[in-house]
């Protein structure tokens, strides 16, 4: 083999003039063998192109299977009926890793396909799915740096519930006693902003959801951001402007990705700001007229949410929900103290909840009453008391579930199809 010939990404082929020297390196992706040509698809992380040999050099590559790894060298050529125009007439090949009987074939049932997921993450799907992805978190990490926000990282082991009792995960911990795995960074962002002002945190969050929906994970990737003096209307603008920055940089930078995944451009061109606001009040009128009653005070689950959107050709917040659906940090609103000043932004196209979030209660004994409504002990909360204790200032956050995120923005039906090793309720393998 010529080893002189130094190997390039595929994309880069397609650049390459015809009849140049190439050498790339990568898996086999389709193999077919006619005799006296073998046609081999071959792919690495930039993209996929055909190369055929013939006579001599057809030998080894028949040995090849799908998924081997292999280290080819050929020149280029124009071919009208290759995908994407350009081929490589192989040369040499070099076998680098043998593969034989890749458990993938035609029977791609979902359940088999997470069984296999430490192989199914070569295929073009889970490829497009993680580019988005990867533009979606520094986007994430763009838009807050680029907006005067810090970054700061809170623990995952913690010793209250944030968001209620019934999802937490215990964990023996090394002294013997139980903590938990956090569900939400949000009282240690708060504790934060007394020193930072604006900060946010992209971090793991764990969740017993007995729910199997097409949304839960066990562990999902939350976003959340915490700003001092800010109000409810203050924290739904920088939600609106953050999913809108994020969006733009994925049409950007994954045209390929979205189109090889079937995504309809429009749909997402179409979410510039201003997103649409509703009130809980309003949800509940916009249901009732499309026949489905909801009593005041109860909450909007995935079924009402997905006929809501139905509504809106871009994301939209409700705001406003009743005290007993919230968490009980929210805060209520001073002009009608049975709701609180809290928003939920929903997804279109049937996707609903993004993002939670809202203004916090700052005042100590109203924090106070608020935890004993709730059932809950005011002294498993004593730090979190503290910060309404010393210089405490009205301030709002949100928390956006980033797998959600992006299982909207790539138009996938599953939210165990927006990340490559998802954890539910069943499944904690591979
Ligand atoms: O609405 P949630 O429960 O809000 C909070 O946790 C707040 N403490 C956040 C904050 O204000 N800092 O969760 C926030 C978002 C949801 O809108 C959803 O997108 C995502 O996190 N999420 C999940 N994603 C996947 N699987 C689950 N089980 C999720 N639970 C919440
Ligand atoms: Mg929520």
């Amino acid at each position: 083999m010529d080893e002189k010939l130094k190997s390039r990404k595929i994309s880069e082929i397609f650049e390459c003039e015809e009849g140049s020297r190439v050498a790339i390196r990568g898996w086999v992706y389709r193999f077919r063998d006619l005799g006296d040509k073998v046609f081999l698809v071959v792919r690495d992380s930039s993209g996929v192109i055909q190369v055929v040999f013939e006579g001599e050099g057809a030998t080894e590559a028949r040995l090849v299977d799908v998924e081997a790894s292999v280290f080819v060298i050929g020149r280029v050529r124009s071919d009208k009926r290759a995908p994407g125009g350009k081929e490589i007439a192989g040369e040499a090949m070099e076998l680098l890793g043998p593969s034989h009987n890749f458990p993938i074939t035609r029977d791609i049932s979902r359940e088999f396909l997470l069984d296999v997921r430490h192989l199914w993450v070569r295929s073009r799907r889970m490829q497009s799915m993680m580019k988005i992805r990867h533009t979606v978190f520094g986007a994430l990490h763009g838009y807050f740096r680029e907006n005067g926000y810090y970054e700061v990282h809170a623990p995952m082991f913690i010793t209250a519930a944030v968001e209620g009792g019934a999802t937490l995960f215990p964990v023996k911990y090394v002294d013997g006693s139980t903590v938990y795995l956090t569900q939400s960074s949000q009282f240690y962002l708060e504790a934060l902003i007394f020193s930072l002002e604006k900060v946010y945190t992209i971090a793991p969050s764990f969740r017993a959801e007995k729910s199997r929906t097409r949304r839960h994970l066990t562990e999902f990737w939350h976003c959340e951001a915490e700003v001092a003096w800010a109000t409810l209307d203050d924290i739904m603008q920088v939600e609106e402007d953050l999913i809108w920055y994020v969006v733009q940089k994925v049409l950007e930078e994954n045209q390929d990705e979205l189109k090889s995944l079937g995504r309809r451009l429009e749909r997402l061109e179409q979410c510039k700001p201003p997103f649409y606001r509703i009130s809980y009040d309003e949800a509940l009128e916009l249901l009732s007229m499309k026949g489905v009653s909801i009593k005041w005070g109860d909450d909007l689950g995935a079924d009402e949410e997905r006929l809501l959107v139905e509504e809106f050709d871009k994301p939209v917040f409700v705001h406003r929900y009743p005290e007993k659906v919230k968490a009980f940090y929210h805060k209520s609103d001073p002009k009608r103290p049975e709701v609180t000043l809290s928003a939920d932004l929903l997804a279109p196209e049937g996707y609903g909840e993004i993002i939670g979030g809202g203004e916090r209660v700052d005042n100590l004994d109203e924090l106070i009453s608020k935890i004993k409504k709730f059932g809950l002990r005011p002294e498993d909360y004593a730090w979190y008391l503290d910060l309404r204790k010393y210089g405490s200032v009205p301030h709002s956050g949100f928390g956006l579930g980033v797998d959600r995120t992006v299982m909207w923005i790539a138009g996938l039906d599953h939210i165990t199809d927006a990340l490559p090793f998802p954890r539910t309720l069943r499944r904690v393998y591979p």
